[in-house]
């Protein structure tokens, strides 16, 4: 027997993701149903590995009232705001690529190598952090785990895609035509940089960055970690980078942080200087790992160490990451 799943926003940049993991992992499928808009319900969507189509579906309160193993909502945050309750209510599970749940203290935020215990007994909505929190943390949780963390000061420079189909094609267009405007971005992103994601809140921090610091708190279970990020959209198309500072309660041990990273899920050590060694976007782009290259010692503080952490956005920061629920969540039914 497989899984009825359901897909809402199966249109877009990561809802097209979420398929091609699903078919990729060999989830166990009986029934995939497509849902977006009228702009989009009516169209076919190719899934070659079965060699068959599947017609989108217009999304309504009607078809969220009917029975699926899972609902995949990555369509936003006001359609999951008014969908999932829907979904929920009529007794199915839900995991949401939208922030709108993530802070709501009965909602679990999972990233499955680091909380997935978190999730046994549950049955709802589930969050699926936010890509620049998803890959920070598989990255960090083995440390924190290990030593403890005062303080993380991060920069990210974030792919396009984590802005949805139209910033890919808005980029496209600009380094194709220099005079194409800007409409998705306050200023041009070909050939720019903007540290600007997200709305600006009154602290001056955006609401990005301060995703940031909460979900880290969230899914470390300690708010006393002082998380300082600033967020930035660069023109590369898939893969967010970060350059990540941390200030670990312990004297660093470079030998032994490699080690532990090297050891922990999820997470690929690319680290060697002499041969120019570290991860890239491009070479990251498709895969469901975290990649950690630049591991190097603070030279003034001796808690101090600093990374260079890579993975693909649209997959272990937002499809990968969900399907890999869905399997954490099938794993404890079968454990009873
Ligand atoms: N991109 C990332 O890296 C990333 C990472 C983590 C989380 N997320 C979150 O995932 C969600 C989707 O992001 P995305 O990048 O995939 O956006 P996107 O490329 O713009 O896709 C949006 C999807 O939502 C559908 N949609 C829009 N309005 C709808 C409506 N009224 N009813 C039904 N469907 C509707 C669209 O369908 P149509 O084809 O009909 O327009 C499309 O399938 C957002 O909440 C985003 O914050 C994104």
């Amino acid at each position: 027997m497989g899984l009825a799943i359901g897909i809402v926003g199966a249109t877009g940049a990561v809802g097209q993701k979420i398929i091609e993991v699903i078919m990729e992992r060999n989830l166990p499928i009986s029934e995939l149903r497509l849902f977006a808009s009228e702009k989009s319900a009516g169209k076919t969507v190719k899934l070659d590995k079965y060699n068959k189509e599947v017609t989108v579906e217009l999304l309504t309160e009607e078809v969220m009232k009917e029975k699926y193993d899972y609902l995949l909502f990555s369509a936003g945050g006001s359609i999951s705001e008014k969908y999932a309750p829907i979904a929920a209510e009529a007794g199915n599970m839900v995991i949401d690529n939208s922030s709108h749940f993530r802070m709501n203290k009965d909602i679990p935020l999972v990233i499955p190598e680091v909380n997935s215990h978190v999730l046994k007994g549950y049955k709802g909505i589930v969050s699926n952090p936010n890509c620049s929190t998803i890959q920070m943390i598989v990255a960090i949780a083995p440390l924190y785990r290990k030593y403890g963390i005062n303080r993380i000061v991060v920069s990210t420079y974030q792919a396009v895609s984590g802005s949805g189909y139209k910033a890919i094609e808005e980029l496209q267009n600009q380094l194709r035509d220099k005079e194409y405007p800007n409409k998705v971005y306050t200023r041009k992103i070909a050939g720019n940089c903007i540290p600007h994601i997200d709305i600006f809140n009154e602290n001056g921090f955006t609401k990005e960055e301060l995703k940031m610091v909460y979900e880290t708190h969230k899914i470390l279970e300690d708010d006393t970690i002082e998380v300082n990020p600033t967020a930035v959209r660069i023109p590369v198309f898939y893969g967010h980078s970060e350059s990540i500072y941390l200030e670990l309660k312990e004297e660093v041990n470079i030998n032994e942080i490699k080690k532990t990273l090297e050891e922990s899920k999820g997470v690929i050590v690319e680290d060697d200087p002499k041969i120019n060694r570290y991860p890239t976007p491009i070479e990251v782009e498709n895969t469901d790992f975290t990649y950690v290259g630049r591991i190097r010692k603070d030279l003034y503080n001796p808690k101090g160490l600093s990374l260079w952490v890579v993975a693909d956005n649209l997959r272990k920061g937002a499809a990968t990451n969900a399907v890999q629920i869905v399997e954490a969540m099938e794993n404890i039914k079968m454990e009873g």
